[in-house]
């Protein structure tokens, strides 16, 4: 009887070893299901005698757990070699397109302005998209009741008692200016890039919501040719080595004097952004002396300069979500 045990063990191993998935189940009851010779055994210790009975009991049980662990041993290796077989490619075949996501175009120029302006030395800050009317007007030099605080239609958030404790929604990220030289003192070369809002009927060239980055350079002995120098440096870097730039008298409050920068661009003169140098008044209210220093600021339309680009002709689209847009770019 021992003999035979050994035998349905060598036999069931061989079997169970080779067996393909489906036939795995069968397998395993032909060797220790109800009708299996080893159960049949097991069966008739009954009728053996007592020293018997223990030495074939123990080697049938041993048998059955034996022929159970070659089960699950072939169990996990058809389960091995059905996961090699998924991971296995047949590179010669065609590719297929798999869907990849989008930076946005305003992504994009933000990081080619940023790259040009980190190049020169100017380092990234952000300013709160909620400011203070302090910030956003007062301390540029645009105090209440100036008739040029109508140039930035403003979306309010809390009107409180004074400028120190009304909040909006930043019209500029001209406010990035005040909060960094409050804290820092020269030399400061920022850029600034964030989301604006102006409280305006939207068309295809007004956005309520866009993108605007503001550079600043204080310094001793900063002057108009520096401004020119970087304004120069990064409008050609986006829009190509061989454009030509104007800039032309303008007025912001915060700077004096003001110029507004043009582009040579599809035979026409484009507007692209507002610049000019530090007015002494920003200076003091910041508690920068403008006898040792001056400066330089300038606050571009991220929109504008990606329209430009891309030949974009409605501002609209950049926060559209339409993906026929996004996926362009
Ligand atoms: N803050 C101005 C605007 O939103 C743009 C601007 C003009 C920014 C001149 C500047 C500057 O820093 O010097 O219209």
């Amino acid at each position: 009887m021992e003999e035979e045990i050994k035998q349905i063990i060598a036999e069931a191993k061989v079997a169970i070893a080779q067996v393909p998935e489906k036939e795995l189940q069968v397998t395993l009851a032909r060797y220790i299901g109800r009708k299996s010779k080893l159960t049949e055994i097991l069966k008739s210790l009954g009728n053996l005698e007592i020293n018997q009975r223990k030495i074939i009991g123990d080697l049938a049980n041993r048998a059955k757990a034996d022929i159970e662990a070659a089960f699950n041993e072939r169990r996990l290796e058809i389960a091995n070699q059905k996961q090699v077989d998924s991971m296995h490619r047949d590179v010669t075949l065609p590719g297929i397109k798999t869907e990849t996501g989008h930076l946005s175009p305003i992504t994009s120029i933000n990081q080619e302005l940023l790259d040009a302006l980190i190049e020169l030395g100017f380092e990234v800050v952000e300013g709160p998209e909620a400011e203070l009317e302090l910030n956003n007007f007062d301390l540029l030099n645009i105090p209440p009741d100036h008739p040029a605080r109508d140039e930035w239609d403003t979306f309010w958030l809390k009107k409180g008692k004074n400028s120190k404790t009304s909040t909006l929604l930043r019209t500029h990220t001209s406010p990035v200016q005040i909060r960094y030289m409050q804290t820092h003192k020269p030399p400061i070369r920022i850029a600034a890039p964030g989301r604006t809002f102006r409280y305006e009927a939207e068309d295809a060239t007004h956005s309520s919501v866009f993108s605007q980055m503001e550079g600043l350079m204080v310094d001793e002995k900063i002057s108009v040719a520096n401004l020119k120098a970087v304004i120069i440096h990064f409008v050609r870097k986006i829009l190509g080595e061989d454009k030509q730039v104007r800039f032309r008298p303008s007025f912001f409050p915060f700077t004096e004097p003001s110029f507004e920068v043009d582009v040579w661009f599809n035979d026409q003169w484009l507007e692209l952004m507002g610049c000019g140098m530090v007015n002494p008044q920003v200076l003091r209210n910041v508690g920068i002396d403008p006898e040792k220093y001056s400066g330089f600021a300038f606050g571009v339309g991220v929109e504008r300069l990606a329209m430009l680009k891309h030949n974009i002709k409605d501002i609209r689209l950049f926060l559209s979500g339409d993906l026929r847009f996004i996926e362009q770019f």
